[in-house]
């Protein structure tokens, strides 16, 4: 009998949700299928202003829960169409991972806050993906690390480390999503694996871009390539104090958010777009190198995964700026980008159906192992 588990995961890009089904032989991962579906633009523009007190926000939660159902149902039955083809029929699938769309991260909402004052938010119908699909469908991932003192990200180093770690390096992960997060896989488990998101990844990029362009993202970087650095702004973007916080830690829109960005530019209103896209670019991987720098000594290898991995732009200002590391794409390394979070999304539900726990309170600061997420039965 396989183990075949789906994992659909959309992340602060609110570009859409992409999905894996994947077979587990032991624990190794086979990724046998995999798809997308874009948001519309509307459900962007609706997702985006969730992050931000808006009006009759409860009853707009729940219809863009629905709605997130509903796309994940979409990416299901895409996967389930190329499934039938390798004779894998829906009952054989024991879970979905839905990780949910974040429209409020703050688990620890100030250091002088009680223990459990706290929360993470993701919105999600996990009852009505499980009716649409008739799959078990696991949810809500990151509350219960939350719940036991920890940041409830990143989960995904756990996974990272069954897929990329290895016995005589040092290697360093690096997700580039709306937010960016880093791995550090210590060779041969020498010492605990470390994980923390390093700040903005494509989320300020995508904003600018569309403002001026028109377009959701700006392609293989070449706007930004095109224009040139604005060095006070490039100053007044790192100055902002989460860089230099202890980890463990971890971020959302709702510190790098499009408010926090436009404070920061209005002293740099006469500039050209093309020249404040190429200093977004710049303080993204800036942001991404003070993190290796931080915590991932000692590794030769810099792994990158999420959307951005497609941008050559920021691709090559990272290899700049860690010249002792050689920087690659996780599909030199078996998994294409876009398949790795969703794919560590389909391990999370594995482990919640085994029992087993799915954070590393070495990444996220919880106060021990805790088995993740809830169960809505097919
Ligand atoms: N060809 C490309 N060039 C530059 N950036 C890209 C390209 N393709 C995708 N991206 C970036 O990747 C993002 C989606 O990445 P993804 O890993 O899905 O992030 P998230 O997990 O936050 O949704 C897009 O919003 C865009 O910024
Ligand atoms: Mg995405």
């Amino acid at each position: 009998m396989m183990d075949y588990y789906i994992g659909l995961m959309s992340g602060t890009s609110l570009d859409g949700a992409d999905g894996v089904l994947v077979v587990f032989e032991g624990d190794k991962l086979r990724v046998l299928a995999a798809a997308t579906e874009a948001f519309s633009d509307a459900f962007h523009a609706e997702l985006l202003a969730l992050n931000t007190p808006t009006d009759n926000e409860l009853h707009r939660a729940a219809l863009a829960g629905n709605q997130i159902a509903a796309v994940y149902a979409k990416v299901v039955a895409a996967l389930l169409a190329q499934a039938a083809k390798q004779d894998i029929s829906p009952l054989d699938i024991k879970a979905i991972g839905a990780h949910g769309q974040t429209v409020r991260h703050q688990p620890q909402r100030s250091s002088n806050e009680p223990a459990g004052a706290g929360y993470t938010l993701q919105l999600n119908n996990p009852a009505l993906l499980a009716e649409l699909t008739g799959i078990t469908v696991a949810a809500d991932f990151r509350s219960r690390d939350v719940a036991a003192g920890g940041q409830g990200a990143p989960l995904v180093p756990a996974f990272h480390q069954g897929v990329f770690g290895r016995e005589d390096a040092t290697v360093c992960v690096l997700n580039l999503g709306g937010i960016s997060n880093l791995s550090v896989l210590p060779k041969a488990a020498a010492s605990p694996v470390l994980g923390f998101d390093c700040g903005p990844g494509n989320a300020l990029m995508d904003a600018w871009c569309r403002q001026h362009t028109g377009q959701p993202y700006d392609a293989g970087g070449a706007w930004a390539a095109s224009g040139k650095l604005l060095p006070a702004l490039l100053d007044s973007l790192l100055a902002e104090p989460y860089f230099s916080q202890p980890i463990p830690k971890s971020t959302g829109r709702d510190l790098f958010s499009l408010d926090w960005l436009a404070s920061k530019l209005q002293l740099f209103a006469g500039e050209r777009p093309e020249d404040i896209q190429n200093t977004l670019a710049e303080f993204t991987a800036r942001a991404c190198i003070l993190g290796v720098e931080a915590y991932g000594k000692g590794s030769g290898s810099l792994i990158v995964c999420g959307g951005g991995a497609f941008n050559s732009h920021l691709l090559a200002r990272l290899q700049a700026g860690l010249p002792s590391l050689r920087v690659s794409t996780s599909d030199q390394h078996g998994l294409p980008p876009l398949q790795v979070e969703a794919a560590a999304f389909a391990w999370l539900a594995r482990q919640l159906v085994l029992g087993r726990p799915g954070n590393l309170p070495s990444v996220t600061g919880a106060r021990g192992l805790r088995v993740l997420g809830a169960l809505y039965p097919a």
